[in-house]
């Protein structure tokens, strides 16, 4: 917003070097020797070229002494979107894939989730799973917590302590035989997510918000379905539930809501498919009903990490894109077994390849295509593109500044390389010790306080 003499206001921050992202048109723009502006609500000021230092220094009012200089092998690259991950599941993460999605469920998941009434147990996994996956560049984190209402809430306190973008749900289920006790009554999920959703709001936390969690069509009746679509739509909520992931819960569907056309049409009946829903899998998903998720806005959360260690599916991602869902990456922690979002662009592009091995017509992704699915892809599919995803200004900075040759990391640089292949690299590569600092809406969250 340009002052009455024509300058501009002051940033806070400003950084120059290399700088990648996606945008609409293109799935990786480099800028090299480029310098962003932060202002001091944390937004992108301006994003420009080096050369015009002086120019733009006079204009935001900052000393081109202070300007950060990003050291040679650095780069800022968006901070990455978990569209889908369960905080709670993260306390027996790297065990227990050994079932398919059903079983799994019952035997591993619903005990250890039903453990989270014990709200100490609920800060130590939930502190445990923010730090590890706040360190491993994910500024934006959409997660499934459990049935309890007080832990959910403890998941959203700790994830605005720690600074991370977040979207928080209370498991919603009225229906479960496997574990007593981990499921509520029909009111009682109601109540709950009513006491959710306003005493989560009430905190006004400036990055975390509810979102409405029917775990998936099998756990809850129609009227619970119903009712949570009816207090998405009169709050304006965001939703999120699991859809297709494996052949055997797609028939469990078919047998439990016999009315229906299909498991899309179970989630549509009931308002739970607007264009603040993302649905994790789609593994089975048909053309039809991939055109119901295009009219409705709903988009895709592709966890092929789960995918593969739960043998649910591989789903076909180019498909999805074809009919203009809007699809981000999500871990799906702990069905799948790494909660870092790198994980999940190296499995997203192993599934591209399988289907490509499967059928030569069915072109694989490309590296690029998937960095922009990790990130721009990521908020479209939670509907935060308007605050994250990419360098655009007025979007909040949400980055992580990735230093290729971190000394002690896993990448040796043997030849001098460009920034387009030193991004192949940490994608294929890297890990945390490369992402020497996160950056969420401009504030600093990496590296961790050390208190903590
Ligand atoms: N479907 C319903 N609940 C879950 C869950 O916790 N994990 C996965 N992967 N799928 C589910
Ligand atoms: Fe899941």
């Amino acid at each position: 917003m340009a002052n009455s003499d024509g300058t501009c206001a002051a940033v806070a921050h400003v950084y120059r070097g290399t700088f990648v992202h996606s945008t609409q048109q293109t799935p990786l723009e480099i800028l090299e020797d480029a310098l962003l502006g932060v202002d001091a609500q944390g937004k992108i000021a301006f994003l420009a070229e080096g050369k015009d230092l002086e120019k733009l220094a006079q204009l935001f009012g900052f000393s081109p002494s202070a300007v950060d200089q990003l050291k040679q092998h650095e780069f800022f690259m968006p901070g990455m979107v978990d569209t889908h991950i369960h905080a709670a599941q993260y306390s027996y993460c790297g065990t227990a894939l050994d079932m398919p999605l059903l079983q799994w469920l019952d035997t591993y998941t619903f005990p250890v989730e039903s453990r989270f009434k014990d709200l100490k147990f609920a800060k130590n996994v939930y502190t445990h799973v923010v730090k590890r996956t706040l360190r491993n560049g994910t500024t934006t984190a959409c997660y499934f917590a459990t049935i309890h209402t007080d832990a959910s809430l403890l998941l959203g306190k700790i994830a605005n302590e720690f600074g991370q973008r977040a979207l928080v749900g209370k498991v919603c289920m009225d229906r479960n035989d496997a574990v007593e006790h981990y499921k509520e009554h029909f009111d009682e999920s109601h109540e709950e997510t009513c006491r959710f959703i306003k005493e989560l709001l009430n905190k006004k936390y400036p990055l975390v918000k509810p979102v409405v969690t029917p775990r998936f069509a099998p756990s809850c009746t129609e009227a619970l379905l119903s009712r949570l679509g009816a207090i998405a739509k009169n709050n304006n909520l965001h939703i999120q539930s699991h859809i297709s992931e494996n052949i055997e819960e797609v028939q469990l569907v078919k047998a439990l809501f016999p009315e229906s056309k299909s498991y899309t049409d179970v989630y549509h009946k009931n308002n739970l498919l607007t264009d603040k829903t993302v649905m994790a899998h789609g593994c089975h998903l048909t053309d039809e009903e991939l055109d119901l998720f295009r009219e409705t806005g709903a988009s895709v959360s592709h966890c092929p990490n789960s995918n593969f260690s739960l043998c649910s599916g591989i789903l076909n991602v180019s498909n999805v894109l074809k009919h203009k869902v809007k699809l981000g990456l999500g871990t799906d922690v702990a069905g799948g077994y790494s909660a870092s979002m790198l994980d999940a662009v190296r499995r997203a592009l192993d599934a591209s390849k399988v289907l490509n091995i499967q059928n030569p017509k069915n072109k694989a992704l490309t590296f690029e295509e998937v960095f922009r699915l990790a990130t721009l892809g990521g908020s479209q599919a939670l509907s935060l593109d308007n605050q994250t995803g990419n360098f655009e200004v007025g979007k909040d900075f949400d980055a992580l500044r990735v230093n290729v040759a971190a000394p002690d990391g896993p990448i040796d640089l043997i030849q001098n390389e460009g920034p387009k292949a030193l991004l192949e690299k940490f994608l294929n590569l890297g890990d945390d010790r490369n992402i020497v600092e996160v950056f969420v809406a401009g504030k600093k969250v990496v590296p961790l306080p050390t208190a903590e």
